[in-house]
């Protein structure tokens, strides 16, 4: 297994992968590696003759220090993992220096008002930070495939952008979320939380599956009213914002168009820990 710290090492192998003509799948990752990681892998692994995973921890895209410093960091247990699929995979894993040289700042990008909507009235730079180091790291990497789990929808849909806009040569693949037996999404920030937190954070999951049930027969108000009431009934999660939105804009319904695609996202505070989930309405 082949891993990288320096990025002229892994353009090296890169070069020499593409006179091979391989095709390459990349699965940009955060480390603290899990199910939901591991099955991007395999998906990449079934579809590319060579897999890379990057594992960076990106300060950029961090709006708050403590979130940034409590990220969870578990590099060797997340090589051990990678290892059990198969030893062909790559990993490359910088430090800060390796990606920013000796200025940690974002660039400032345009996505066409993407960015603007949920996480971007929360998470101020968030996005600039992801879309500077996914930037970074296509270029190094110069993928065929990359592969974004469905959980970081907003997310998603941003790179999509990213790759529209900068012109860059690679298709981007979302793929579907990973759960807890519960039903939690799975995120590298569930490990930060007790066996209790981690069972009643399932309720997002459960009031999201409601939200799905009833969006046939309930207009966005009614739903939008009882999943703030279900909240303000469960103290143990904090609302952020619940949102209905449409799939591909992400513009917050108005009227419902059943010819378009909804989405319902939540995002929500256990304690100091903040969890994301989405489902597909329609
Ligand atoms: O989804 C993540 O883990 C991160 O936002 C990403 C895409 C690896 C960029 O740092």
């Amino acid at each position: 297994m082949q891993i990288f710290k320096e990025k002229e090492a892994l353009k090296k192998q890169i070069k020499a992968l593409k006179n091979d003509k391989k095709t390459i799948g990349f699965v940009p990752t955060m480390g603290a590696l899990h199910e939901g990681h591991l099955s991007l892998v395999e998906q990449a692994l079934k579809t590319c003759d060579k897999v890379v995973v990057s594992i960076f921890v990106n300060p950029t895209q961090f709006d708050n220090p403590e979130d940034l410093q409590k990220y969870p960091r578990t590099l060797e247990k997340d090589v051990e993992q990678i290892k059990e699929l198969s030893e062909e995979v790559i990993i490359f894993s910088p430090p800060a220096s390796e990606m920013y040289g000796d200025s940690v700042t974002s660039e400032e990008f345009s996505f066409d008002g993407l960015e603007h909507q949920m996480e971007g009235k929360f998470r101020k730079g968030h996005f600039n930070g992801v879309g500077t180091i996914v930037k970074k790291l296509f270029e190094m990497v110069e993928p065929d495939k990359a592969f974004f789990g469905e959980k970081d929808y907003q997310q998603l849909q941003i790179i999509k952008k990213l790759v529209e806009k900068q012109n860059l040569n690679v298709e981007v693949i979302g793929c579907p979320i990973h759960r807890e037996a519960n039903g939690l999404a799975r995120s590298s920030r569930n490990e930060r939380l007790s066996p209790l937190e981690r069972q009643t954070a399932a309720f997002i999951y459960q009031i999201l599956k409601q939200v799905k049930e009833d969006f046939g027969t309930k207009s966005a108000k009614e739903i939008n009213d009882w999943v703030l009431a279900q909240f303000e009934s469960q103290p143990a999660l904090n609302l952020e914002y619940f949102e209905i939105a449409n799939a591909d804009s992400l513009v917050s319904i108005e009227e419902e168009d059943r010819i378009q695609k909804y989405r319902a996202f939540i995002a929500a505070y256990s304690g100091d820990i903040r969890l994301i989930d989405n489902i597909a309405l329609n």
